[in-house]
This record gives C-alpha cells, sequence and structure tokens, in this order.
C-alpha cells in the first residue's frame, strides 16, 4: 500500500483569526450584539459595513472604528433598502465576503402571543422582517460574492419550545433555521457557507432595559451556565464564522446559550 504524505499548512492571518482584507456587512450592527460583532470583527482586521435602522448609531459607532468601518441605512423590513446598501457596498469597497443579519423585529411581541388571538398583520410583520428581509439579503449577496462568502443569520431558541408565545415571531425564526441548510446546501459547491447563530438570553442593553426580571431571572435557570449571554459571546462565534478559519462549518444552527436546550 502507498502511503501518501499530507502535509498540513496553517497560515495564521496577523490578527489570528484570518479576516484581513474582507469586507462583511452586519445588518444591525449599530447596538446590541451587533455592536459587538462589528467591533469584534473591524479589530480583526476585516473592514465593517455596519447597517441599522439607528443611521446616528450606526455613524457614530464606524466613526469610533475608523477607516476599517462604514456606516449605511436600512431596515429589515424594506427589502429595497437590503438590495441597496448590500449592492452599494460591493460596489464601493470592490468585493464582499460576508453578510451577517443580526436585526430583528421585536417591537410587536406583546401582540404575538397565540394563534387563537393571532393579529395577521403582526403576523405578517414578522414574516416580512425576519424571512423575507434575511432571504432578500441572502439573495442580494450570494452573486456579488464572487470569490466566496460566508453569511451568518440570527435566530433564536425560543423557535425551538423554550416558551409558548411570540408565535408569528418563533414560526419566522424557524423557518431561518431552515433556509440556512437550503443557502448551504444549494450555493456550497460555490464556496458560499451559511449558518445561524440561535441565541438564549443574550443580555443587551435594550434586553436589560425592557425584560422583567423573572423572564431574566428564569433565562438564568435555564443556562447551564452562571451567567446569562453577553453581546461578546455572540462576536467570538461570529468571527470563527467569517473568517478562514471557519471555512469547513456550513448548514449548522449554532446555539449561543449556555447549554439552555440540553437537558436529560
Ligand atoms: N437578546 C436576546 O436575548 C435575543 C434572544 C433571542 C434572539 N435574539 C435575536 O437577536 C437579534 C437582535 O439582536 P440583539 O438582541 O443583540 O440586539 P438589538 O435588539 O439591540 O438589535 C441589534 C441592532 O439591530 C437594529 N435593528 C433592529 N431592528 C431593525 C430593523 N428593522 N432594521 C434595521 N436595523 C434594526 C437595532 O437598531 C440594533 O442596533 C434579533 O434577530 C433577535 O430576534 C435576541
Amino acid at each position: 500500500m502507498v502511503r501518501h504524505a499530507i502535509e498540513f499548512s496553517f497560515e495564521m492571518g496577523e490578527n489570528g483569526m484570518r479576516l484581513t482584507g474582507k469586507v462583511i456587512i452586519i445588518g444591525g450592527g449599530a447596538g446590541g450584539s451587533g455592536e459587538a460583532v462589528s467591533r469584534r470583527l473591524a479589530a480583526e482586521g476585516a473592514h465593517v459595513a455596519i447597517g441599522d435602522f439607528d443611521f446616528d448609531g450606526a455613524e457614530r459607532l464606524a466613526a469610533e472604528i475608523g477607516d476599517k468601518a462604514s456606516a449605511h441605512r436600512f431596515d429589515l423590513r424594506d427589502r429595497a433598502s437590503i438590495t441597496a446598501m448590500i449592492e452599494s457596498v460591493a460596489a464601493v469597497q470592490g468585493r464582499l465576503d460576508g453578510v451577517h443579519m443580526i436585526a430583528g423585529n421585536p417591537t410587536a411581541m406583546p401582540h404575538d402571543a397565540d394563534l387563537l388571538a393571532l393579529d395577521f398583520d403582526i403576523w405578517q410583520s414578522q414574516i416580512d422582517a425576519h424571512l423575507y428581509g434575511y432571504a432578500q439579503a441572502a439573495k442580494t449577496a450570494i452573486p456579488l460574492m464572487t470569490g466566496g462568502g460566508s453569511i451568518v443569520f440570527t435566530s433564536s431558541n425560543s423557535c425551538r419550545g423554550v416558551d409558548v408565545t411570540r408565535l408569528g415571531y418563533q414560526t419566522a425564526k424557524a423557518g431561518v433555521e431552515t433556509m440556512t441548510r437550503h443557502v448551504a446546501r444549494r450555493y456550497g459547491k460555490q464556496g458560499i457557507r451559511c449558518n445561524t447563530l440561535s441565541y438564549g438570553m443574550i443580555l443587551t442593553e435594550r434586553a436589560k432595559a425592557g425584560l422583567p426580571q423573572k423572564f431574566i431571572d428564569a433565562g438564568l435557570a435555564n443556562a447551564w451556565s452562571p451567567r446569562l449571554g453577553k453581546p461578546d459571546d455572540v462576536a467570538g462565534i461570529a468571527t470563527l464564522l467569517h473568517s478562514d478559519d471557519g471555512e469547513w462549518i456550513t448548514g449548522q444552527v449554532i446555539d449561543v446559550n449556555g447549554g439552555a436546550l440540553v437537558r436529560g
């Protein structure tokens, strides 16, 4: 039997995670976990295009990060604005390597409680933002990622039975998890990877201000961790997924949840 010597080569970029020179759009990159992802990807060497409907916030963050960042106005509920943002970033930067969709639509949640009380306008607003919005982002980005690329969506553990409220939201997020596998399989051979980060409770400033304490206590009780999640927990795994070190990871829904769904 002939044995072939296999040579392993592993070139680390100057920043460790091999992101240098990549252009990555963060949809919802001005606040919460999006801000942490924007800061970390820029620190690892990428150009971050920070898209947000809080354009002032995106501009402030881009100015703070410096010449590795740019600010873009978009609203996840407006598909034309998603296309415009992605096309303009690719045209101005001359390449597109990553799209990370974080923005969501939590405002409707109090009116999204159960099926018999279902308001179809609320249902539609959830589907529009999470499903149409994320699909539009991937549909626009894939043909522009001529050198391959990484798409990351954001989901919620709640779509897998953590609680029985938020029907439209959870249904839309379940669709995002399914779309992840479609994109990964359909476009994988052309070098496109697609993964979803599915969050447990991440204590952003907005979550701290808006969530009732008993909800936060329940989140902590569910997690196999001494603490709840923080935005930087998302930034670390996002960095891996967008870097060359994540090249063999695709089609995955990765829980960032302190083990909250582990039972038995
Ligand atoms: N924080 C949590 O505990 C938690 C849990 C499960 C899932 N999620 C998911 O995380 C995402 C939100 O991230 P977060 O909680 O870290 O921070 P967040 O809610 O502060 O949102 C991040 C950024 O998205 C922007 N944004 C919101 N709606 C937008 C829209 N329609 N168009 C453009 N930008 C918009 C915000 O201005 C903000 O800068 C959502 O997809 C949500 O479903 C969060």
